[in-house]
């Protein structure tokens, strides 16, 4: 009998021991049994945040879904049955990433059947689509509408961005690996979101061919219009994960990184794009992050958000397997912008509002140490303003938890050796001047995310700390003011 996929999720559901684990996040979006990869499909709809998200619920056994969660607030979750199941061939051995796009009555979702032979072990990619009318029953269509990678590529062609251009046609973005093993995006068009087109590679004029062997695979590209806050001018940003690269500079010590670039995209040429690239985030746990689609409700001054999936290919061995069941989280979201010419990420929490905070303690507690007014709560947001001089600034969350956060004027220092983490260690980034001395850090049990000079740097990173974990402790010579607080628990 062919087997009910939707049961066998729901099955695992029922079971599921994830909420009683005290490492289970309240306010990030995270797996109700299984595993959590990257973030699909998200897209607002009359004013509910849908975010989709790969899913395995029955991890170890690799069966991948669509998840579905909603929002109001993008602070306060609910669960929903899987959108999409891996029930057809062209999704048997998972329903791979992708996006939506609200088309008139509807919304689609685009995502990337993957297909596995089981006795060749070779691939084939398709890029499929699912509809919907109410965001309750999803329909998909069957065969797929893209069957196969254009010549010059491998099957490691996926995970689909579908948006409407501005002269009314509609264009998807794929990450592909091409023949001669390097990474590349490439794109297609379409009048009626059936019939596709392949239009080519996107290519980088003038980046003096920075681009042209850059990794072995681009994974999850995807484009997004953004404002500069200090010019008013509009850039677009391509941001996309390259597997493979080993640039000679600080960062990217992630087994996979996510960088972004900034020009315009004419036809298919990326123009303006000189070379340079970012890591989006400097931590230790960011990949595949997606945009959030908009529909046409959508104020039109609405932020552009952004989430992230908080982990690594291959690091799937942490403690909340054994304590809950589940494996990985998405990252806060983020409102995005530029500022002379650089990404900048802000945590966008409508639900958990800063509000001022008072330090408890005084400047002669143990070592001039000042303690944030948190001290009962394990899943918050806590933002200030540092003065450095010559000191630097200790933050401690939870008592011996083994976690430490230094922060002086130019360095940023995250050691979670003592942690209950397998993968934890040191890391040390540079930071530019003024940095440091904007600081908000957003900690939900076993995930932390430092916010650097207004958006200008983020680090994510999973912490699974010992003991309790309960409250932020603030200490060292640096002198703090301006504090907001928020709690979620
Ligand atoms: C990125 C990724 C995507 C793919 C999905 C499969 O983490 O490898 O390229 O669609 O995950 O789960």
């Amino acid at each position: 009998m062919a087997e009910d996929f939707l049961a066998s999720a729901l099955e695992a559901e029922a079971d599921s021991r994830a909420r009683q684990d005290p490492d289970y996040p309240l306010f990030h979006v995270a797996p109700p049994v299984g595993r959590l990869n990257d973030p699909n499909g998200l897209i607002e709809v009359g004013g509910t945040y849908h975010a989709f998200f790969q899913y395995t619920p029955q991890h170890p056994r690799k069966l991948v879904y669509w998840g579905h969660a909603t929002s109001a607030d993008l602070t306060h979750w609910d669960y929903h049955a899987p959108a999409i199941l891996p029930d057809t061939r062209q999704d048997r051995n998972g329903a791979y990433s992708g996006t939506a796009i609200e088309v008139g009555d509807h919304v689609e979702l685009w995502y990337t059947g993957n297909y596995k032979d089981a006795e060749t072990g070779e691939r084939e990619a398709t890029q499929c689509v699912v509809t919907t009318r109410d965001m309750v029953r999803f329909d998909k269509h069957v065969p797929p509408i893209i069957e196969s990678q254009p010549r010059g590529y491998t099957a490691h062609f996926r995970d689909p961005q579908v948006w409407r251009d501005t002269d009314g046609s509609y264009r998807m973005l794929l990450g592909v690996q091409r023949e001669n093993l390097t990474g590349a995006a490439l794109l297609y068009r379409s009048t009626d979101l059936r019939a596709w087109e392949c239009e080519g590679e996107m290519t980088f004029p003038d980046a003096s061919g920075a681009f042209d062997s850059f990794g072995y695979m681009w994974e999850c590209p995807n484009l997004v219009r953004l404002r500069d806050e200090e010019s008013g001018c509009s850039r677009d940003v391509l941001i996309f994960c390259p597997q493979g690269i080993t640039p000679e500079r600080e960062g990217f010590e992630n087994v996979f990184p996510c960088v972004a670039i900034v020009g315009e995209l004419v036809g298919t040429e990326f123009r303006g794009a000189d070379g340079c690239f970012e890591e989006v985030d400097r931590g230790t746990e960011f990949y595949a992050p997606q945009i959030m689609a908009r529909s046409s409700s959508s104020p039109s001054d609405a932020p552009t958000i952004l989430l992230g999936w908080a982990g690594n290919a291959g690091e799937d061995d942490q403690p909340s397997i054994a304590s809950g069941g589940w494996v990985h989280c998405f990252t806060a979201p983020r409102a995005l912008s530029l500022r002379s010419g650089r990404l900048i990420a802000r945590p966008y929490l409508p639900g958990l509002p800063l509000a001022p905070a008072q330090l408890r303690g005084t400047p002669t507690d143990e070592d001039g140490a000042v303690v944030a007014q948190l001290v009962d709560s394990r899943s918050w947001r806590l933002a200030f303003d540092v003065a450095y001089g010559a000191e630097r600034l200790s933050l401690r969350i939870g008592e011996d938890s083994g976690l430490e956060i230094i922060l002086e004027e130019e360095r940023l220092v995250v050691d979670r050796q003592g942690t209950r983490y397998p993968h934890g260690g040191r890391r040390v980034v540079s930071l530019t001047a003024g940095e440091a001395n904007r600081v908000e850090v957003v900690h939900d049990r076993s995930i932390t995310e430092i916010y650097l000079g207004d958006g200008s740097r983020v680090f994510t990173t999973r912490t699974f700390l010992r003991g309790a974990g309960v409250g932020v402790r603030l200490a060292g010579g640096a002198s703090v003011a301006n504090l907001r607080s928020a709690r979620a628990d």
